[in-house]
């Protein structure tokens, strides 16, 4: 098995059993009742993988697609200098480790400095290619299958998009995490500080919002406030209940 299907498969039966309908386009979109505009290749960033190495993923808009709420420039520099640095920091660490194996290299200061530096460029890669669909040009409604979902989890949906809206302002470098957990079956908001801290294993994240200054800084100066309060105009909430349909029990 490739490790793209290994990945589909981890995705469908390890971490939450998907169903075939959960996967499956025409469903995902039936079940909402809307027009139905990430491939089921987006909900698993498929486009994040190829030939056995971890690539930018295109975005799935124009650069300029979501202005004013997000500049091109600002857009087009976060995508293909820091999101491709993860990329190439991630490909780089890998085959560092695989040199250290061939070699018996078990030195711990490499070992803890390698390890570090995979969670630091994995995580960084993977939000990021989440990122990028967390966002859609004018914003969109929450899904009411969704919505159920979120008013059980938080009490209400306003209530849910203040308490993410300040977890987000309160982050200083790091990120924003709207995540599945597969234990209790319920959703919950993160703030995962530099790529990897104040995680919780096992968590998938849904949707999330950029909160390293690199993301905001060109278009918002130090004014996270206003960048969160402006995120959530043009969150895509489609996105997040798409991919949540595809992880869950
Ligand atoms: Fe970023």
């Amino acid at each position: 098995m490739d490790r793209k299907n290994a990945r589909r498969n981890i995705l469908k039966s390890g971490l939450a059993a998907a169903s075939v309908m959960a996967v499956n386009h025409l469903s995902v979109a039936d079940q909402h009742g809307q027009h139905e505009n990430n491939s089921n290749e987006d909900i698993l960033l498929e486009k994040a993988f190829a030939e056995d190495r971890y690539v930018l993923p295109p975005l799935p808009y124009d650069y300029d697609a979501l202005e004013p709420h997000y500049q091109g420039q600002a857009l087009e520099i976060h995508h293909k200098r820091h999101h491709q640095a993860y990329v190439t920091g991630l490909n780089a660490v890998l085959e560092k480790m695989d040199n250290a194996r061939r070699d018996g290299n078990y030195d711990p200061s490499h070992v803890r400095a390698y390890s570090s530096d995979l969670a630091f460029n994995g995580s960084g890669h993977e939000l990021h290619s989440i990122f990028w669909h967390s966002m859609t040009a004018g914003g969109v409604e929450m899904p009411d299958s969704f919505a159920r979902q979120v008013r059980r989890d938080f009490g209400s949906v306003e209530r849910f998009k203040a308490h993410f809206s300040q977890a987000n302002k309160a982050i200083v470098g790091g990120w924003g995490v709207l995540a599945y957990e597969p234990i209790g079956q319920r959703l919950i908001i993160l703030q995962v500080m530099e790529h990897q801290d104040n995680t919780f294993t096992g968590a998938v994240p849904l949707l999330v919002c950029d909160m390293w200054e690199h993301a905001f800084y060109l278009q918002y100066k130090n004014d996270r406030s206003q960048w969160v309060d402006n995120f959530m105009e043009i969150a895509n909430w489609q996105y997040a209940a798409k991919r949540y349909d595809a992880i869950r029990r």
